[in-house]
This record gives structure tokens, sequence and C-alpha cells, in this order.
């Protein structure tokens, strides 16, 4: 399509920001088309209204990845001329690399990995999660259900601390260190923070004495692992069903020159990177667990990752176009 090819063939940002304005701005080309929407008839509506939305959202996106690339050119001073080119091989792609981080920052403190199955049923995405029949997590809206009763596309990869409970409870186990990385699937709808089907990396530690203070501790060292840089995280009082006390957990920074830098509370924006809480008692008492004795915690991976690479838009990450990834290698 013309619209995309000059995009994709701007030369620098100012060219792009014309471009965008061009077309996006308040008397660009796209913008005259939906006002114009408004002297069409219901049916017409419909039909051009969608087709026009998808067509801006489509250059929207390629404005991005193209923006994204050219910032990176714009401050990459350093290029040595004199470097033979190579030819360059295959490399995995960024969700797959910072899978692979996180499994041996895991594995570095002792902790195993467990899975689960994506087809679950409700009893372990739900129930056994405190998660009762009128819960809105429980709304259609947001589950795939299967044709099959009583089964589902997992929505979070909690439903594992489940599977690890019950594997205990029959090897008479009371402890454990163990953290999961998995798809998840909502029905949710689709823009520049959401998508159908996304990964979470979850952990939980069942030792006696486990307090609030221990999970700070940790969850401290994990995102300092993680982002490379001291982190300073707050945690906000929420609710989850399956956990007592319940918290947001917030980072504070700021994107400084494309990248991510870490800030003190009060100097920077916060940021929500994932949630957690001591596991509710009932739950562990239903496993014969001592009560009070476990923490849990769960994160989004594409939040993670766009957080530290400065990627706006989820979809980005799933479109495979090579020119954006590589600039995330
Ligand atoms: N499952 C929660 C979600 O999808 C995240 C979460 C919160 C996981 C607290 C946990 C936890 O293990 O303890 O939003």
């Amino acid at each position: 399509m013309e619209m995309i090819k000059k995009i994709e063939s701007a030369l620098n940002l100012k060219e792009l920001e014309n471009l965008r304005v061009e077309l996006l701005g308040k008397n660009g080309t796209i913008t005259k088309q939906l006002k114009e929407l408004g002297q069409l008839s219901i049916e017409e509506k419909k039909t051009k209204g969608k087709a026009i939305n998808e067509l801006k959202n489509e250059i929207a996106q390629a404005i991005e990845i193209k923006k994204h690339m050219l910032s990176n050119k714009e401050s990459d001073n350093e290029i040595d001329f004199t470097i033979p080119e190579k030819v360059s091989s295959g490399y995995s792609h960024i969700i797959s690399q910072e899978i692979k981080t996180l499994n041996e920052i895991f594995n570095n403190i002792g902790f195993k990995a467990i899975s689960g199955p994506d087809i679950e049923s409700t009893y372990y995405n739900f129930e056994a999660l405190n998660i009762e029949e009128s819960h809105p997590a429980r709304d259609d809206n947001d589950t795939f259900y299967m044709k099959e009763d009583e089964k589902l596309l997992r929505t979070q990869v909690t439903s594992v601390q489940i599977r690890l409970l019950e594997e205990m409870k029959k090897k008479e186990e009371t402890e454990c260190r163990a953290f999961s990385i998995g798809r998840v699937y909502r029905n949710d709808n689709h823009d520049a923070t959401h998508v159908s089907s996304f990964h979470q990396v979850e952990g939980i530690i069942i030792e006696e004495n486990i307090t609030m203070q221990h999970l700070k501790g940790f969850l401290t060292y994990l995102f300092e692992e993680f982002f490379q840089q001291k982190v300073n995280i707050r945690f906000r009082p929420s609710y989850f069903p399956f956990t007592e006390p319940s918290c947001e957990v917030d980072i504070c920074a700021e994107v400084e020159n494309g990248k991510l830098i870490m800030k003190e509370w009060g100097q920077g924006k916060a940021l929500e990177v994932g949630g957690c809480g001591i596991i509710h008692p009932k739950i562990l008492k239903n496993f014969g667990m001592p009560e009070a004795n476990a923490f849990a915690f769960g994160m989004g991976l594409e939040r993670m990752i766009m957080l530290k690479n400065n990627i706006p838009n989820i979809n980005t990450l799933y479109n495979n176009q090579m020119p954006f990834l590589k600039t995330i290698k």
C-alpha cells in the first residue's frame, strides 16, 4: 500500500512526523475521511468506518515501528564503516531471549520450573483459586471457553500453582520454591497494550514464617536482575481472590534517550509491573499446608519486555517485522 511504503521509506524522524501530520493530523487525509463518515447512511458508515479505522491503525503502527527504528539509528553515531559487512545469522525472538534470562535468574536462586496445560479446567483456573462463579474474572468477555464442558484456555498461569500444591500434597511436602512461565489467553479488545494471548511469569515460595517483607525483598532482587539496574519497588494494596493481603507492584522510572532509567520515588513515573501477595489461608488449608507460610507473584512478560526496551505497542512483538525486531535484538 502506497501510504505504508511512504512511511517505511522515510529517511528521518522529521520526514516521518510530516507524514504523520499529513495522514493522521487534524486535517490529515485519514482524519478527513473519518469526519466525512457522518454524512453516510448507517449501513455505509459500518462498512466504510471499519475499513478506515483498520487503515488508520495500520498506519499508526507502521509509524510507531519506523519511529523506533529511526530513533535508534539517530542516536547511534558510533558506526565503524571500516568493519567488513558480515552475513547475519539467525537469533531467538526477544520473547524467547527474555524467557531464557528469567529461567537463569530463577535457576540461580534454587527455583524449580513448573508447568501446566494451556487448556485448563475451570477448577484449576478459577474454583481452586477461590474465584467463585459470580466473580467478574469469569465473565465470558474475558475467557475463551472450549466447547467441551468445564474447559477453557487458561486466563492466568496461577492455575499451575494449584497443580503444584496438589503434587506437594501427594508427596507430603510442605516447602518449595517454584516458578512458571507460560502463555495465557484472554478475550480482550485488541489495542496497543492488549492481545488475546500473552505470557505470564509467576513464582511461589512456601516456607515457614514467610512475610510480606520477604516478598518485597525477593521482588526487588528479581526486578534488579531483570532490568539490570537498581530498582525501588512500591507495594500498592489491591485484591486477588487467591492472596491475602494482595498488592500491585509498581516501579518508579522515566524514559531517557530511549532507555528506561529507574528513579527514586517522587522523581519519576509509577509503572505497574505485577501482582503479588501472601497465599490465601483457605487455599493452603485445602491442600493440607500450614497457613500463612507462602507468597506468590505474577507478572506480564510482554509488559516487562516493553518497559525494558521502550516499546509502546505490544503488537510489534508479534507481527514479526525483521527491521523492528533487529532494533531490540
Ligand atoms: N494472576 C494474576 C493476574 O492475572 C496475577 C497474580 C497476582 C499472580 C498475585 C499471583 C499472585 O501469583 O500471587 O492478574
